[in-house]
């Protein structure tokens, strides 16, 4: 039984918060698994997870490194498989490193190798809304597993557009 928590930001700023309350109640090992298409947000959400996690200044798109590594309270590692070819390229990257070590991981493009992470990561998709600035973020809730990382986001009601049983 899964279920998606459904947000709607109506700006960068807003998806950075969405981001950082994300960040502050992360742990050593969890992992964010981005989607969507080019310019939804996910570096700018990944910009607030890393805020949240206590990381001074700008994470950029890491398209052409594919791994940067930010200090904060917890390391991160941030991810793009934007440019993988095959998702046995990812562990080429030693992505199963970053994902069982005591940081955490955000990664963007993950759909690019689904097979490679864990069943316990949160997959977060955005999508653009109807309106320039609009970005509908869906996180795919697994029953149990999230609530901790979840529950800061359920208090702070201010973007949800509703929850969606998926079954
Ligand atoms: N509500 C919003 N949330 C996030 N970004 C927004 C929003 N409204 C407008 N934007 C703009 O959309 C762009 C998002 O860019 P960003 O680099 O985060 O996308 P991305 O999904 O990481 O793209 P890529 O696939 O190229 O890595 C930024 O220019 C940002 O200012
Ligand atoms: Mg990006």
């Amino acid at each position: 039984m899964s279920s998606l928590l459904s947000l709607v930001s109506h700006s960068p700023e807003s998806t950075r918060e969405i981001g950082r309350i994300l960040g502050q109640a992360a742990e050593a090992g969890d992992a964010f698994l981005l989607t969507g298409p080019l310019g939804a947000g996910k570096t700018c959400l990944t910009q607030g997870i890393a805020w949240g996690l206590g990381v001074e200044g700008y994470a950029r798109s890491p398209t052409f490194v594919l791994v940067t590594r930010y200090r904060g309270r917890l390391t991160l590692h941030h991810i793009d498989l934007f440019r993988i070819e095959d998702p046995l390229e990812a562990w080429d990257l030693g992505l199963d490193e970053y994902l069982s070590d005591s940081g955490v991981c955000v990664v963007e493009w993950a759909d690019r190798a689904v097979e490679v992470f864990p069943p316990d990561c949160l997959w977060i998709n955005l999508e653009y809304g109807s309106e320039e600035t609009e970005r509908q973020i869906d996180i795919n809730v697994k029953e149990g597993t999230h609530t901790r990382l979840l529950d800061g986001l359920k208090r702070a009601p201010a973007w949800k557009s509703g929850n969606v049983e998926t079954g």
